[in-house]
């Protein structure tokens, strides 16, 4: 199984374009410094032709460029077969409205992620408007099989599981399954946990991430109180559902003692300090064995 990360800036992409922060003046300044970077998507293909997206950012036709390879014998070719949103927030899901010359997508999310789609953001039926969408509704906690768009089996499957977290403020409703993870295995081998937001890391939590090849974590926020102190917002990490990184109680001290072969962050907001190449935020984190995630980053397992 091969998984590229796509993008991995938190909603609004690093630097984000209203944004004048520390960190991303040293994006724009010196992007040696500050590697720029695209919203929170990821691709896993088990031939390296087809992809399926782990998330569908609003930079989705840029990142697709990294899937390139194949030199397409058609006019039309469409690398993505399918995509899989962990939760129906804009920054995952506004990429498959701009999908929609695709013609025929698939698209694998929860009951709760489904619902927000279809009658909230409308993000579905605007691109029903534009293709045909198969829809697969992921129920928790049990494993369903991949298919590519012709409906032979793609080696993949995956588990879906709910982690905490509030549903989208445009939402109506809330139901279990707003926010999920991923637990991917491919059928040749190869675990995959993909949890880009999570507000919540307890030890049964830890038990089943502990099992994954490559480990993908929310990165969004090095402190609880980090856009608080900016002035930028009154709501803190965990507010906002996003576990820290760092701290006694932060993601980075529970991650550290997980056997996973690759341990990296992903879905980092642009007011993170490991964002900056040389800050010792990043040199915490590489000590812990850990990786702040970065776009094009890829791996074979
Ligand atoms: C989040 O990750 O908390 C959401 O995507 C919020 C947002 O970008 O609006
Ligand atoms: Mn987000
Ligand atoms: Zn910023």
């Amino acid at each position: 199984m091969e998984l590229v990360l796509l993008g991995t800036a938190a909603g609004g992409g690093f630097p984000q374009w209203n944004c004048w922060c520390p960190i991303c003046r040293v994006a724009r300044a010196d992007p040696i410094r500050a590697h720029p970077r695209t919203q929170s998507s990821a691709a896993i293909s088990s031939d390296g032709r087809r992809w399926f997206l782990l998330n569908a950012s609003p930079d989705v036709h840029r990142q697709l460029t990294r899937l390139s390879g194949v030199v397409p014998e058609g006019i039309r070719h469409v690398p993505v077969e399918g995509i899989v949103p962990t939760d129906a927030e804009l920054d995952h899901t506004l990429g498959v409205a701009l999908l929609r010359e695709a013609r025929q997508l698939q698209l694998y999310a929860t009951g709760a992620v489904l619902e927000v789609l279809a009658e909230d953001s409308r993000i579905l039926p605007v691109t029903e408007a534009f293709a045909k969408v198969a829809v697969t509704e992921l129920p928790l906690e049990s494993p369903v099989q991949l298919h590519y768009r012709d409906g032979s089996p793609a080696g993949i499957t995956l588990i879906a599981f709910q982690v905490r977290g509030d549903p989208p403020r445009f939402a109506r409703r809330e139901r279990p399954g707003h926010t999920v993870g991923l637990l991917i295995e491919g059928d040749k081998g190869g675990r995959v946990a993909f949890v880009p937001g999570c507000g919540e890391l307890d030890a049964p939590l830890l038990a089943r991430l502990a099992n994954a090849d490559l480990l993908l974590f929310d990165g969004t926020f090095w402190t609880d109180d980090e856009l608080v102190r900016l002035g930028i917002s009154d709501r803190t990490a965990r507010q906002m559902d996003h576990m820290p990184i760092s701290g006694p109680d932060g993601s980075l001290a529970a991650l550290r003692r997980l056997p996973c072969r690759h341990r990296v962050y992903t879905h980092i907001n642009n007011s993170n300090p490991m964002l900056l190449e040389d800050s010792p935020e990043r040199i915490e984190v590489e000590a812990a064995g850990l990786v702040v995630g970065d776009d094009g980053m890829r791996w074979s397992l």
